[in-house]
């Protein structure tokens, strides 16, 4: 009991242990003015479905902020704050006209870029509306999702050109759910590729597949615009290289989902599109794209019908789950919510599997101060030159078990796959497939 380091370590030492939750304010607080918050307004984000935008406009919250969405009889979306500049009625009641959006108390009519087009009930001498702008926030609709940007305008970067956004003979399918937690414990998930055999296959039964069950060799790799990891394992005579995404601050792309590692590729590409955007500091949204195209899965399993609105077709990724199901069976909307409304990093104990979880805190804190000290961060544009590569997917080879060490076997090769996935990140698709096919096929030992 001398030994403070001891206090609490010991069985039944729970009354020792501290009991307050202490929250990690610079990741975790999303509001304006926020450091998280200011570096995460670098980026643009998805906010919703367009088919979520009817007739009505229609309130949202985004980073802290409360909004009103809504599309003008032009077809174009607008995005601005809740409360009318006049005397603060919500614009929920508004009345959407062909350009922009009139509020129903004073008839005050707002452009879709806050400018202010008309406040009827004043003098026609009133310079009120050349004097002031309502608040508003730049919004694009793409392939079925709107994308918002929150920054100083100055600093608005292009919209996100990422590859798999124009890959042919993919049908991207939006869906959006909402997590009652911070924004950083859904994000983080995706940086964590050790929870995948024990949460989704060994603790409660193959969620996905059993090939999955296996502890993967990961290894990371660092990019300018964040991170990609590989994550393998055996499958029999082949070795099975997962890749991730990780694109600073919240956005993801992960390898097929049903895939067993049991058919030798080359490049198989992502499943999911995926962003994690704060509501606010204790709510989140997933908004991605589910990915539906014949190479990453021949089998055709996905359910379209069950991707949209508060849906998705994989295991554990909603709150629409029967309790008793939830509770026997978590998937990871339950590991992310379940570490409660902010989780409190103070209180964690991460171990060698957390990697991936500590390079992710670390480049957002970097990103953060960075911001703090007035350097931008690097944003995903894309140029005319072509989209931003990713390289999420799965490539499966021939590499029967050796006489050495396995494991080291599997990073190998983990790394081989990984060099000819940089080394061609620039060509144009097709030419990519066919330089990445032409490195890896080596690798295959030939029975
Ligand atoms: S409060 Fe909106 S026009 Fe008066
Ligand atoms: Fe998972």
């Amino acid at each position: 009991m001398n030994d403070i380091t001891r206090i609490g370590n010991e069985p039944f030492g729970g009354y020792y242990k501290p009991k307050d939750r202490p929250v990690d304010d610079e990741l975790s607080r999303v509001g304006p003015g926020t450091p998280c918050g200011e570096y995460l307004r670098r980026f643009w984000h998805p906010v919703m479905m367009s088919e979520r935008i009817g007739d009505r406009p229609l309130l949202l919250r985004v980073l802290g902020e409360d909004l009103v969405l809504f599309r003008d009889l032009s077809g174009d979306v607008g995005l601005v704050h809740k409360h009318c500049s006049h005397r603060g009625m919500s614009l929920e009641f508004g009345i959407v006209g062909k350009h922009g959006i009139r509020c129903a108390y004073h008839g005050w009519c707002f452009a879709s870029s806050g400018q202010i087009m008309e406040t009827p009930g004043e003098s026609p001498r009133s310079v009120l509306k050349e004097r002031i702008f309502h608040g508003a926030y730049p919004a694009v609709e793409y392939k079925g999702l709107v994308f918002a940007y929150f920054g100083p305008p100055e600093t608005k970067p292009a919209f996100p050109r990422l590859d798999m956004m124009e890959l042919s003979d993919n049908e991207m399918v939006p869906w959006q759910i909402h997590s009652p937690c911070n924004w950083l414990q859904v994000s983080e998930n995706s940086m964590d590729p050790y929870h995948t055999p024990f949460l989704h296959t060994r603790m409660s039964g193959v969620q996905f597949e059993e090939a999955w069950g296996e502890l993967p060799v990961v290894d990371f790799h660092e990019r300018d615009l964040g991170y990609f990891y590989t994550n393998a394992r055996r499958s029999g005579d082949n070795i099975w290289v997962r890749i991730h995404d990780h694109l600073l601050p919240n956005f993801s792309q992960n390898g097929a989902l049903y895939e067993r590692g049991e058919v030798v590729r080359y490049f198989g590409r992502s499943s999911l599109t995926r962003w994690v955007t704060p509501i606010d500091d204790t709510n989140t949204y997933v908004i991605a794209w589910r990915n539906l195209n014949a190479m990453d899965d021949p089998d055709r399993r996905a359910r379209r019908d069950e991707i949209g609105w508060e849906s998705v077709d994989f295991y554990g990724q909603s709150a629409h789950r029967p309790d008793p199901q939830r509770l026997s069976n978590p998937g990871d909307w339950d590991a992310w919510v379940g570490q409660g409304p902010i989780n409190s990093h103070a209180r964690e104990h991460l171990g060698g599997t957390d990697q991936g979880v500590r390079l992710l805190r670390n480049a957002l804190r970097k990103g953060i101060r960075d911001l703090q000290r007035g350097i931008e961060p690097v944003r995903p544009e894309g140029s005319s030159g072509g989209p931003v590569p990713t390289f999420a997917g799965d490539t499966i080879v021939r590499v029967p078990r050796g006489t050495g060490d396995d494991r080291k076997l599997i990073l190998e090769t983990s790394r081989r796959v990984a060099e000819a996935y940089v080394n061609h990140q620039h060509l144009p698709d097709a030419e990519r497939r066919a330089a990445i096919t032409r490195d890896l096929e080596p690798l295959n030992v030939v029975a």
